[in-house]
C-alpha cells in the first residue's frame, strides 16, 4: 500500500488489519510518553486547501507521536494566493524531500492527481464529496470498540442521517460499514440524497421515528451548508423536528445503541441534545480514535522497517 486514496480500495481483510494496528496505536497513545521512534527522519507535509479542525490536529498529532518530522502548508499564506498551480505547489515541495503528502482539497480526485505528481505516498483526508477515508477507518475502529465487535459488523444496523448528498462521511463510511458486514440505511429528505444510488449497498427512509429504536449505531452528519448552493431544506428548523436527535428519538434508542457525528457539529440542527449526556455518544472517543488510526495509516505508508517499541 502506497497511498490512501479511497475505501474502495482497501479489502475487508486490509481494514481489519489496519484496525489491528491501530489497537496497537492506541496502547502507545495510553503510555506516560506518548511518543516512538517509528517514523524517524520521515517528512510528512500536510496541504490543506479547505478549513480544518481536526482532521489536520489529528494528522499532525499522530505523525508527531511516531516522530515523524511534519510541516504544515497554510494555503492562506502560500503562493497559491500568487497564483501557483497545484502540480508546481507540489512539485516545488516534493523537491525539499517528502515522504508523505496529506492532502484535503475541494475537488473531488486531487488527492489522485497528487500521486502523479509526486513520488511521496499521498494520503485522503477529505476530497469534496468523495471520500474521506481515515473518517471511515476512525468511525469503524470507534464502532468495533464500542461494541465489542473485534471479528466485523455483521448484523449491525448502522442508520446514517443527514446531508448525504454532499458528504464524502457517508461515501467512505458507507462502503466501510458494509464492507465490514453491517446494514446500513441512509436517512434523508429526497433533495439531500445523491441523484442517484445506484452500486450503493444500502436502504433509504425518510423515518428516522420508524428505525431509531431498532439501530445499533445513529450516525448524525453536518448539514453542510457551505456546499448547498440552492435551496435544499425549507428550514433548518424543520430538519431538526424531523431528522435531528431531539431528546424524544435520543429516549427512543436501544440502551447499548453509538451516537456518532464526524464533527464539526450544528448544534440544535442535526443535535438538539448535549451530546456530553447521552451515554452512547461516541463522539469525543472518534476524536480520541482519529489520532490512532492516523498513526496507524502512516505507519502503514511509511513505516517499513520502522520501530515500534522503544521510546523516541
Ligand atoms: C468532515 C469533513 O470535513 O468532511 N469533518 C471532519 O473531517 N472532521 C465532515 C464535515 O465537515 O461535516
Amino acid at each position: 500500500m502506497k497511498h490512501l486514496l479511497s475505501i474502495e480500495d482497501l479489502t475487508a481483510t486490509e481494514i481489519h488489519q489496519l484496525l489491528e494496528l491501530t489497537d496497537h496505536m492506541a496502547e502507545i497513545n495510553q503510555r506516560t510518553i506518548p511518543k516512538v521512534p517509528a517514523l524517524r527522519g520521515k517528512n510528512v507535509v500536510s496541504l490543506f486547501f479547505e478549513d480544518s479542525t481536526r482532521t489536520r490536529t489529528s494528522f499532525d498529532t499522530a505523525a508527531r507521536r511516531l516522530s515523524a518530522d511534519t510541516m504544515n502548508f497554510a494555503v492562506s499564506s502560500s503562493s497559491v494566493n500568487k497564483g501557483e498551480s497545484l502540480r508546481d505547489t507540489v512539485e516545488t515541495i516534493s523537491a525539499m524531500g517528502v515522504d508523505a503528502f496529506v492532502v484535503r482539497h475541494k475537488s473531488s480526485g486531487a488527492p489522485l492527481q497528487l500521486t502523479r505528481w509526486t513520488k511521496a505516498s499521498v494520503i485522503n483526508a477529505g476530497d469534496g464529496w468523495h471520500q474521506h477515508p481515515t473518517q471511515a477507518l476512525l468511525d469503524c475502529y470507534t464502532i468495533r470498540a464500542g461494541l465489542n465487535r473485534r471479528d466485523g459488523f455483521d448484523g449491525l444496523r448502522i442508520a446514517i442521517v443527514g446531508d448525504i448528498k454532499h458528504s464524502r462521511v457517508a461515501r467512505s463510511d458507507v462502503q466501510a460499514f458494509t464492507a465490514l458486514g453491517a446494514h446500513v440505511t441512509l436517512v434523508a429528505p429526497p433533495t439531500l440524497l445523491p441523484p442517484s444510488l445506484d452500486g450503493w449497498p444500502v436502504e433509504t427512509s425518510h423515518d428516522l421515528d420508524a428505525l431509531v429504536g431498532g439501530l445499533d449505531v445513529l450516525y448524525l452528519l453536518r448539514v453542510q451548508r457551505e456546499r448547498m448552493d440552492e435551496a435544499l431544506l425549507p428550514s433548518l428548523r424543520e430538519y431538526s423536528t424531523m431528522y435531528g436527535l431531539t431528546p424524544a428519538r435520543a429516549a427512543a434508542l436501544a440502551p447499548h445503541a453509538l451516537v456518532m457525528h464526524p464533527g464539526p457539529m450544528n448544534r440544535g440542527v442535526e443535535i438538539a441534545v448535549d451530546p456530553a449526556e447521552l451515554p452512547g455518544s461516541m463522539i469525543l472517543h472518534q476524536v480520541a480514535n482519529g489520532v490512532a488510526v492516523r498513526m496507524a495509516v502512516l505507519f502503514q505508508l511509511l513505516g517499513s522497517g520502522g520501530d515500534l517499541r522503544g521510546e523516541a
